[in-house]
């Protein structure tokens, strides 16, 4: 059971004050009756709740796949950039927030939810989620940086990295860039921008592809994001299931 106020604010009606007034205008029911205490409690699962006679449609959890775009900051709120919140137009839910963190300059898979277990799941660092980058860098790579990578490196921290997985896509001879494939285990700030300039490269340019089971759908343009499937929820949800 939860307050009707509540419920309705996490369903997009406004914030706590307004879907109160809303509340004591007599513009919302649960089903033909009509509720005019805020603090009404309700079931989500069993009561129909009508606002000006419109049933709300409520979720509890919401889960968005957003392709990010570069130059817009991971967080729910900034003072003067954009956030990775400010793109997801139709999230009802006002707590949703980011799965961890790319870089303003980083694009690609960002995972927003309101789901604090899946998020915990995700980025505690002993279920070693793998996530995988696509990075462009610049400087002449050592000849074993694929070994250096494995055995993990130096990056300034207490601990050194931990086994990533680098392969090399393509190597650009006009303007001596390098593409390499980069799979993570952790969630360091500027972890693989730090592991390049360990090993004598700079990055100049990160996209991520995969989050655990969870691929950037090659149909969504920079900026834009769709709903995850349940199907995507569940294996996300699941270390081992995916195919
Ligand atoms: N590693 C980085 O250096 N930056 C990111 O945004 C993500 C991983």
């Amino acid at each position: 059971m939860i307050r009707i106020d509540k419920y309705l604010a996490d369903s997009g009606y406004g914030t706590r004050s307004e879907v109160r007034s809303l509340i004591r205008l007599g513009n919302v029911s649960i089903g033909e009756k009509i509720i005019k205490d805020p603090g009404a409690k309700i079931d989500p699962d069993k009561d129909k709740v009508l606002v000006k006679g419109a049933e709300v449609s409520y979720s509890e959890y919401e889960y968005y796949m957003l392709s990010k775009p570069a130059g817009v900051v991971t967080a729910t709120t900034d003072r003067k950039e954009k956030t990775v919140l400010d793109l997801i137009k139709t999230g009802k839910r006002r707590d949703l927030f980011p799965v961890g963190r790319l870089d303003k300059d980083t694009e690609g898979l960002l995972l927003i939810t309101n789901d604090g277990e899946l998020a915990h799941f995700l980025l505690s660092p002993k279920n070693k989620i793998e996530k995988t980058y696509v990075a462009v860098v610049s400087g002449e790579p050592p000849v074993d940086i694929t070994q250096l990578f494995r055995e993990g490196l130096d990056i300034g921290d207490d601990k050194k990295t931990e086994e990533a997985l680098l392969i090399q896509l393509e190597k650009n001879e006009a303007n001596s860039l390098y593409t390499y494939e980069v799979t993570i285990t952790e969630g360091r700030y500027h972890e693989i921008k730090r592991m390049f300039e360990a090993v004598g490269c700079k990055v100049e340019y990160l996209k991520r592809y995969s989050m655990g089971c969870l691929k950037l759908d090659p149909g969504l343009a920079s900026g834009q994001y769709r709903e995850l499937t349940s199907g995507e929820v569940e294996q996300l949800r699941s270390l081992n299931k995916c195919k």
